[in-house]
Formats: structure tokens, sequence, C-alpha cells
């Protein structure tokens, strides 16, 4: 089956969280594709939230013809910990709104971006979506997962009783230019690729990274990503959540040596097993998305790591003029 022919210029697409990391090459992919209009609701204009602002943006965009909701309070396993309570709240009054309203305004379609944390914290590997409901998130990832995971059954049952078209996209890990480096939310590589840059600069002989580096990611390079989220607004009309993935698992213990060999850090990376692991392992099986709508990662997570790295070297100055270190 061949996936191509949308016509993209059709649409008025509104891509909340379209400034963040992935929103912002989520809008450069739908550009290229000559879309015919990418609206971006900033924080500072429409706090999604909250529902007049959100009735607002649907009134100042009467024509829209497809929400990509993005917008999202995220963070790295720090900030899970710390913010529960804001990242439960933040994420389900986002998506519970926009959706309820896209619905009642007859927006043809609605495409929700999830993630691998509202996967259960022992899903057999490969996670497969039909293994979604086999148990509870692991904890510090829970609140967010599960908050984001509702849209899954809001849109399946928007689906049934209203034949309403919403779909459900879980992109795992994602990693690339324009990562968050902030030490106080950064996911895992920004903030090893960070931390192992100051210890070299320091010219320290070891340096601590937190858990014991067993655990198993996958990750996804935000360009794939961000075609992964445009085929499937374009091609994919079903309720059933689909996984975007690469296929690639790699340990935190290896991602670290690929880390430091990449930044130049010689020294020794001590793991301080105080600190939680997070869920064990995680790998998704990306199948249905290829049979789907045709999505297969193309960025090698090797290349994808020096480009990031890369990026990082050019971009460092004005990434911490932008953010508070601590
Ligand atoms: N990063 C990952 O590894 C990853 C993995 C899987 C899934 N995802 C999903 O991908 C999406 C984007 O993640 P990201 O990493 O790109 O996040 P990000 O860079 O932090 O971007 C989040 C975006 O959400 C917007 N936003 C937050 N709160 C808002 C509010 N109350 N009202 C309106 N807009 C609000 C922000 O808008 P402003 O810029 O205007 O403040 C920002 O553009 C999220 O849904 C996340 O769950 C991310």
């Amino acid at each position: 089956m061949t996936f191509s022919g949308f016509d993209w210029s059709q649409q008025q697409v509104i891509v909340t969280g379209g400034s963040g990391f992935l929103g912002s090459h989520l809008v450069h992919y739908l550009r290229q594709q000559g879309t015919g209009e990418v609206i971006i609701p900033r924080r500072s204009q429409y706090d999604l939230r909250q529902e007049h602002q959100v009735l607002r943006l649907y009134d100042d965009f009467p024509n829209t013809t497809m929400v990509i909701h993005l917008a999202a309070t995220v963070g790295g396993i720090g900030f899970n910990r710390e913010y529960p309570g804001t990242l439960f709240y933040d994420n389900i009054m986002m998506g519970t709104l926009l959706l309820e309203y896209a619905r009642q305004r007859a927006i043809p379609k609605f495409v929700s971006v999830g993630t691998i944390c509202e996967y259960p914290k022992f899903t057999p590997v490969p996670f497969k979506e039909a293994d979604l409901w086999l148990g509870y998130p692991e904890e510090t990832n829970a609140p967010y997962g599960l908050a984001k995971k509702m849209m899954i059954v809001q849109g399946q049952a928007y689906r049934q009783q209203y034949g309403y078209n919403a779909i459900h996209v879980l992109p795992t890990n994602l990693y690339g230019p324009g990562d968050n480096f902030n030490p106080k939310s950064a996911h895992v590589i920004p903030d090893m690729i960070r931390k192992m840059t100051q210890a070299l600069e320091r010219g320290d002989s070891e340096m601590v990274l937190f858990g014991d580096g067993t655990p198993t990611r996958e990750f996804l390079y935000v360009k794939d990503a961000a075609e992964g989220i445009g085929l499937a607004a374009a091609y994919y009309n079903e309720s059933d959540p689909v996984n975007l993935g690469c296929g690639e698992e790699i340990s935190i213990r290896d991602l670290a040596e690929m880390v430091a060999d990449r930044v130049g850090f010689r020294g020794t990376i001590r793991w301080d097993t105080s600190k939680p692991n997070g869920q064990p392992r995680r790998q998704v099986d990306a199948a249905l998305a290829e049979r789907k709508f045709g999505f297969r990662a193309r960025t090698s997570f090797a290349d994808g790591l020096s480009e990031l790295v890369n990026w990082y070297r050019e971009h460092r100055h004005d990434i911490e003029a932008s953010v508070v270190f601590s």
C-alpha cells in the first residue's frame, strides 16, 4: 500500500505546542508538505488548561480542519518526582478540553500525541499497542502518562458515540536538535551531554549519573517523529493507538559511553544507585505504524546522537542564555 497524495494544501492545522521541541519540527514538516495554514497557539496567548481559552482559540480559527495536540507539561525523572500534581492536572485538562471542543465544533480530525510513559511498568518488550492496558505505569511516570492516556479513551468513546475522527500516536523517547537542556527538566540524553561537557571542561576525573545504568530505552530522532505524526495525521483514521519508534533498544550504560565518546569525556562514570532507575526496559514494536501509514524511522541512533552533540556545541551559548542553570 502506498501512502501519498494527501492534499495538505487544503488543511488549516492548529498545532498546540507548535513552538516546542517536537512541535517546531512538526511545523517545519507540515510547511514542507505545503500545508494551507499552520496555526501555533502560544501558551501566553491561549492557556489551554482553561476552557474559555480553548473556546477562544477555536473561535479565532473557525476554518480549522485538523488539530494536532502536542502541548503538554513534560519533564525528566526529577521533574516528574517533584511535580506529579502539575503533570496530571495540566495534561488531563488540555487533552480533555481540546478534544471535546474540537468535536463540538466539528473540526474534522484530532490527532493526540501521547507518550511511551502510558505503558505499564512491566510491559513485555517490545511494547505492543495491545499491551497498553496490562498494568499500572512506572510510578514516577504515572501522573503524566495516565493523564495523556485518557485521550485514547476519550477519542475511542467519541468515535463510538459521535463518529468523531480522533487518533492517538505514542512516540517513544525523543532526542535531537532543539532538545531541552534545562537542568531542571531535561531528559536523559541532553542531561548527559550537558553534564559530560561540563565535567570535561572542569577536568573532572569522574562524573556521577542516576541509577545503575541497566535500564534500556529506545530513542527516536525528533525529525523522524515529526514525519511519523504527519503521516498518521494524513493517512490514519482508526481508534487504536499506534507506537512511533525506531526499533533500537540501548542501555543507559551504553548510552553514557556513546555520549562520552562524542563529547570527549574520558573520566570514570560512577552510578548513583540511591537514585531511581525509572522503568526497567523500553522498546516499542513499531510495525503497526509502518503497516497503517507507512512510517519507518530513517535516522540511526549513532548518527542522530552525533548530530545532537554537534548541535549542542553550536548552540550552547544561546541555550545557556535562555535557561537558568543551577
Ligand atoms: N520530548 C519527548 O521525548 C517526548 C516523547 C514522547 C512524547 N512527547 C510528547 O510530545 C509533545 C511535545 O513534547 P516536547 O518535548 O516538544 O515539549 P516542549 O518542548 O516542552 O513543548 C511543550 C509545548 O507545550 C506548550 N504548552 C505547555 N503548556 C501549555 C498551556 N498550558 N497552554 C498552551 N500551550 C502549552 C508550550 O507552549 P509555549 O512554547 O508557548 O510555552 C510548548 O510549546 C508532548 O505532548 C509530549 O508528551 C515528547
